[in-house]
């Protein structure tokens, strides 16, 4: 069963743009990512769009639909009525390149600023183990397929480009927990998270864990404990007595 569905694109590039109207052919079984490639078969030729795997894995086609931060090749168009109009827009933390394509690159940029994974000194790779449990606690994070929908939600970059800076996002500040939590990781994470990283401009509204399409619990699992545990450094009396006597 086939059917005409209004669709709103936005068309444009970093100086201006608007949204265009189209009314295009859907058929049944197909996702949001189906429109967008009948668009440019058809109606639009030049709509840049970034995708890859069609599969929820790769993490490119992130986009707005109807105002959600969603992945497109994940949006069924069952998921709306014949006769909604559904409007497409770039993600609007990014500046965008052109049409449905954003810059993306804050991301790398806060990626590069998290310090690798260092083993203790004289472990050599081989000779690394550590427990199931410890192995099991960051798999969840190891699901991340990169798509930023989190880093795009969050209003302490979205609202506030001056935060940028100093806030790596939720998918980073992830990352530092998932070492924090390594047995094996040696460098010190809890300060950085704090200092370095901005931690503390997450205040727990969990908008990036309901964006997540890999369902990760960014926030409880992730952000919450890592918090706690700054915390507990902070006042904790051995550790301030310790970076007293340390400062000498
Ligand atoms: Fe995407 Fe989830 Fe990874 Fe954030 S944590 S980048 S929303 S997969
Ligand atoms: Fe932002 Fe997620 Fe914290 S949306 S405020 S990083 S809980
Ligand atoms: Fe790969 Fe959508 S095209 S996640």
């Amino acid at each position: 069963m086939s059917y005409k569905a209004k669709f709103k694109v936005w068309r444009g590039d970093a100086g201006k743009g608007e949204l265009a109207d189209y009314d295009v052919e859907v058929n049944e079984g197909e996702v949001v990512l189906d429109i967008i490639h009948r668009l440019q078969a058809t109606q639009a030729p030049d709509m840049a769009v970034r995708w890859n795997c069609k599969a929820g894995k790769c993490g490119s086609c992130s986009a707005e639909i109807n105002g959600r931060p969603s992945l497109m090749c994940m949006t069924r168009m069952s998921t709306f009525t014949e006769e909604e109009t559904v409007t497409v827009t770039p993600l609007r933390t990014f500046p965008v390149i052109r049409d449905l394509v954003t810059d993306v690159s804050f991301n790398y940029t806060k990626a590069r600023e998290v310090m690798a994974f260092e083993p203790p000194e004289g472990l050599k790779p081989g000779e690394y183990r550590m427990q199931q449990v410890d192995v099991e606690r960051s798999q969840e994070f190891r699901k991340c397929i990169e798509c930023f929908l989190c880093q795009n939600t969050c209003h302490a970059v979205r609202d506030h480009e001056d935060n940028k800076e100093h806030f790596a996002g939720p998918r980073y500040l992830m990352r530092v927990a998932e070492l924090d939590m390594h047995p094996l990781d040696s460098r010190e994470r809890r300060n950085d998270a704090q200092e370095e990283h901005g931690l503390g401009f997450c205040n727990i509204t969990k908008c990036c864990t309901e964006v997540c399409p890999e369902h990760i619990k960014i926030t409880d699992n992730a952000l919450i404990p890592m918090k706690e545990r700054v915390v507990d450094r902070k006042y904790d009396p051995l550790v301030w007595l310790g970076s007293k006597i340390a400062r000498r």
